[in-house]
This record gives structure tokens, C-alpha cells and sequence, in this order.
């Protein structure tokens, strides 16, 4: 297959092909972080920026140390430090750090839309680490991969979804993906924080988890997002945690080989119980790993189609 997308915006816009040639991709690069010498030449003589406008950990450091394993120079600008903070537009400074002729940029912002704006106004490729509350493609990639990887498959799967469905980037990524890959998803939560429309993405809709747990081959567990909240949408934590938070006692009559999964940051004693966090469902950590895997599979497909010459494959 020839990769044609020369930015990575969303999930929405892949195909179901694409999709696959990306995880199949990702597990090429995946030993290259075993090796005591972890890098090779692909992308040597590339630049490429990460462009933070938001807090990040796992991202930001999985796309710097994808970068890096496969040789490209990679810049770290966050907004506080950068002259977004002195009233420049978003525009003005993506387009003055492509004057400085990098080769792609990858941008987190709390504006929905915000990785298109940049594709629209720049002409190197650009990435979408997370736009607001609307897409987290790499997180949904890699969670697929995850899956994938522990399960042998995605078609047929059910996966639950528990949380802050309303204001989450993972869940959209994260249905655009499982939905494309053939599982069957159902979200949990209050009815406060799930749209109203979301049955249109193909996803069943559920407000008792205790009642979906033992059917569940995978469940994805979200923190509530309080930073794109404007009101209280349940009355409190405590109930919130009765009703919705994953503790050991809820998952008694789990299937045996249940997958848990969080994208992080987790908040612990609230979505998710420690000893469910570090039990042995628990895949959070390998999600982590992956994710570079799926990042240098991205950041590689992406630069063959953003330069005008062909990237060559690894050796
Ligand atoms: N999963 C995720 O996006 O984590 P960070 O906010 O730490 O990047």
C-alpha cells in the first residue's frame, strides 16, 4: 500500500487501510527501542518541531524520543515560553517556525480544529497531538495497537469506554479507530457527560458500567477533564466514584482476560482504583511503550509523502 496523507489530523479521515498500515508499520519500529543502540537513519537531516500549547507528558516525550530513534533534529516550543504568550497568533508563529524550514510540525492546543488551521496555513507536514476536546489520533493508533497486540485482534471485540465521554479527544480517536477496526463499543458514563448524538459514531450507549463489565474484553477508562469544564456535571465525586470508578470489587466478575486501559494522566481513587491501575488487567504501562512504536510509524509514513524525496525504510 502507498501511504498518500502527508499530515495526520485526525482518525475520522483514515481509512480502515490506513489504519492497518500504520500498526502493521508500528510493529517494524517497536524493536528498535529494545536495542542497546536505539537508533536508525530514517529520518536523518529531518526536522521536526513539537509545538505544545497544552501540558503533556507521555505525548510530547514519545513524539521527541520517536523523533529522535529514528535521527531527526526535533525542537520543543511551548506556548509559555514562546510569543504566543506576547499576543502572536497561532498562525503567525507556526508560519515563522516553517520560515525556519522544518520539515513537519506537531501541535497540541486546546482549540478544536487547531492542527487543521496550521495544515491550512503552513506547507510542511503537520500532526495532530491533540486538539481540545476533538481528536487525539496517535493515542487512538496506539491504543489499537495495544489492543491488537494483546488480543491477537480488534473485529468483533467489545470495548468499553468509562468516563468523561463528552469532553475527551481519546474517546473520539479511540471510537474513529475501534469502530473502523470492526469492534463493538459501548461508552459508560453519567448522561451529563455523553453527547447527545454520540450513537451516530456507531457506539452503543450505557450508563450502568456493573451491568457491562462482564461482557467487556477491553475497558477504557478516562479521567474526567475538568480543565474544559464549565459546571459541575454530577453532584459529586463520591457518587461519581460509587457509580463509575473501576475498583477491584466492580471487576469480580470480569472475563479472565480483560484488558484495562488509561491514556493518562490518571487521577487514582477517582476513574480508576490503584490496584486496578497496577493489577493484572493493567496495560497502561505497555500503551506507553507502544506509543512510541506508533509515533515513529507515523512520523516515517508522514515525511514520505511531506518531502519531495523518499524517506528510506530503516536499517
Ligand atoms: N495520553 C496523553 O495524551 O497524555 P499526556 O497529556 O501526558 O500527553
Amino acid at each position: 500500500m502507498e501511504w498518500k496523507h502527508k499530515h495526520l489530523l485526525t482518525i475520522e479521515q483514515l481509512s480502515k487501510e490506513d489504519i492497518e498500515y500504520i500498526l502493521e508499520t508500528a510493529v517494524s519500529f517497536k524493536e528498535i527501542s529494545v536495542r542497546s543502540v536505539k537508533k536508525v537513519p530514517t529520518l536523518r537531516g529531518k526536522t521536526i518541531v513539537n509545538f505544545f500549547c497544552e501540558p503533556s507528558t507521555r505525548t510530547r516525550m514519545s513524539f521527541e524520543l520517536a523523533a529522535k530513534r529514528l535521527s531527526a533534529d526535533m525542537l520543543n516550543v511551548v506556548s509559555s515560553s514562546s510569543s504566543l504568550s506576547k499576543g502572536e497568533s497561532l498562525k503567525d508563529t507556526a508560519r515563522n517556525i516553517e520560515a525556519m524550514k522544518v520539515d513537519m510540525i506537531i501541535i497540541r492546543h486546546s482549540m478544536p480544529g487547531s492542527a487543521q488551521l496550521l495544515a491550512d496555513c503552513v506547507s510542511c507536514s503537520v500532526i495532530n497531538a491533540g486538539d481540545g476536546p476533538h481528536e487525539h489520533p496517535t493515542q487512538g493508533l496506539l491504543d489499537a495497537y495495544t489492543i491488537k497486540e494483546k488480543k491477537g485482534r480488534i473485529q468483533g471485540l467489545k470495548v468499553l469506554i468509562v468516563g468523561d465521554i463528552a469532553h475527551s479527544r481519546v474517546a473520539r480517536s479511540n471510537i474513529w479507530t475501534l469502530k473502523k477496526l470492526g469492534a463493538d463499543v459501548t461508552v459508560v458514563g453519567p448522561s451529563t457527560l455523553i453527547p447527545a448524538e454520540i450513537e451516530k459514531m456507531g457506539v452503543n450507549v450505557s450508563y450502568y458500567l456493573d451491568e457491562e463489565i462482564p461482557k467487556a474484553d477491553v475497558i477504557n477508562i478516562l479521567r474526567i477533564q475538568r480543565e474544559r469544564q464549565d459546571r459541575n456535571f454530577f453532584p459529586t465525586l463520591r457518587e461519581y466514584i460509587q457509580l463509575f470508578g473501576v475498583s477491584e470489587a466492580r471487576l469480580k466478575n470480569a472475563k479472565k482476560d480483560l484488558l484495562i486501559m488509561h491514556p493518562g494522566p490518571a487521577n487514582r481513587g477517582v476513574e480508576i482504583d490503584p490496584a486496578v491501575a497496577d493489577g493484572p488487567y493493567s496495560v497502561i504501562l505497555d500503551q506507553v511503550t507502544n506509543g512510541i512504536a506508533v509515533r515513529m510509524a507515523v512520523l516515517y509514513l508522514v515525511s514520505s509523502v511531506g518531502s519531495s524525496k523518499k524517506v528510506k525504510m530503516k536499517s
